[in-house]
């Protein structure tokens, strides 16, 4: 049993307690920016309605021992005002984002060794507040250190994959490779049925061979037949499967493609390689954000 907050209950931090109330015995705190009436997620195995405690602003938190980030990435500055009361006790923070800098998004608040990275395969979606829908299972991997196991336990009795891994960081650039092609869907406002054009194909390939070549830079461990196998992943789905970016910009909301292939171009950059597909998509995918004023 532990107390655990979750700082984000959209559709990530909604399966996640959904999952943690399947698993039993938690005290579970969710941190939202607007009253949570009630939170219910439908999982592949029935839905569950999750007993959970609710605040709204961090000034009423209180130290768990626990903290699941589950915002989108270019919300961390705002979730971390949550930090100081939930980590008043030193608790670790489990950063359950896409891309490969979840440490350096989180180094300005709180120190390194208390961020757990966690790379989550949970296609998930939320219809409304406090409505969550997981389509597929759900798969988790984490470092194999003790912070690690200790997070994986925190799952035991659900029905989520929770594995720790020797090698993360290869698991880390395997699922940005996979994310990096998405940004083709945002461009062309086609869903991945698009990618059995065979330019575009090429042009995929291209651009998962430039996050190949980075993330092998940073020590991940990348077949150079990967490419190819994230095509045919996504050709075998059906034609008119979304993806996040397609979905965030149909929907005039803003896109996470700074930290998906903005973080390919920046890492490229450290390392001498370039990556102009990438930054390319970037580009044009930036001048799309909705504007904040
Ligand atoms: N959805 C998937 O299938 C999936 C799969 C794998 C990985 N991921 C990754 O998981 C991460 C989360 O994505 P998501 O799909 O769950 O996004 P989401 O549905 O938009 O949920 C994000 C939640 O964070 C909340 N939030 C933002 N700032 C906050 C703050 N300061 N305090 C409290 N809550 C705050 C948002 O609140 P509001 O409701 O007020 O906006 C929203 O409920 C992303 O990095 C995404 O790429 C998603």
């Amino acid at each position: 049993m532990a107390r655990i907050a979750i700082v984000g209950v959209g559709a990530i931090g909604g399966a996640i307690a959904g999952l943690l109330e399947m698993a039993g015995g938690h005290e579970v705190t969710l941190c939202t920016r607007r009253p949570l009436v009630q939170l219910g997620v439908a999982l592949p195995s029935g839905t569950v309605i999750v007993r959970a405690h609710n605040v709204t602003v961090p000034k009423d938190a209180k130290p768990v021992e626990w903290v699941m980030v589950a915002t989108k990435t270019y919300d961390v500055e705002s979730a971390a005002k949550w930090l100081p009361a939930l980590c008043a006790q030193d608790a670790p923070i489990a950063v359950l984002q896409n891309g490969v800098e979840h440490r350096e998004r989180f180094a300005p608040y709180v120190e390194q060794a208390r961020v757990l990275p966690v790379v989550i395969d949970c296609p998930t979606e939320r219809s409304a507040d406090g409505v969550v829908h997981m389509r597929g299972a759900a798969r988790m991997r984490v470092e194999a250190t003790p912070l690690g196991r200790n997070f994986a336990a925190l799952f035991a009795g659900s029905s989520v994959d929770v594995e720790p891994v020797g090698d993360f960081v290869t698991a880390a650039w395997k699922k940005l490779c996979l994310n990096s092609v998405g940004a083709l869907n945002a461009l062309t406002l086609k869903p991945v049925g698009v990618l059995r054009d065979e330019n575009l194909s090429k042009l995929a390939i291209a651009m998962v061979a430039e996050c190949i070549a980075v993330g092998r830079a940073e020590g991940a461990q990348l077949s150079d037949s990967l490419g190819e196998e994230i095509l045919a992943h996504y050709r075998g789905q059906p034609p008119d499967a979304g993806n996040s970016l397609l979905a965030d910009r149909v929907a005039g909301k803003r896109m996470e493609i700074d930290a998906r292939n903005g973080a390919i171009v920046r890492k490229g950059e450290k390392h001498g390689i370039p990556t102009p597909l990438n930054r390319m998509a970037v580009a044009l995918l930036d001048v799309q954000q909705p504007r904040v004023h």
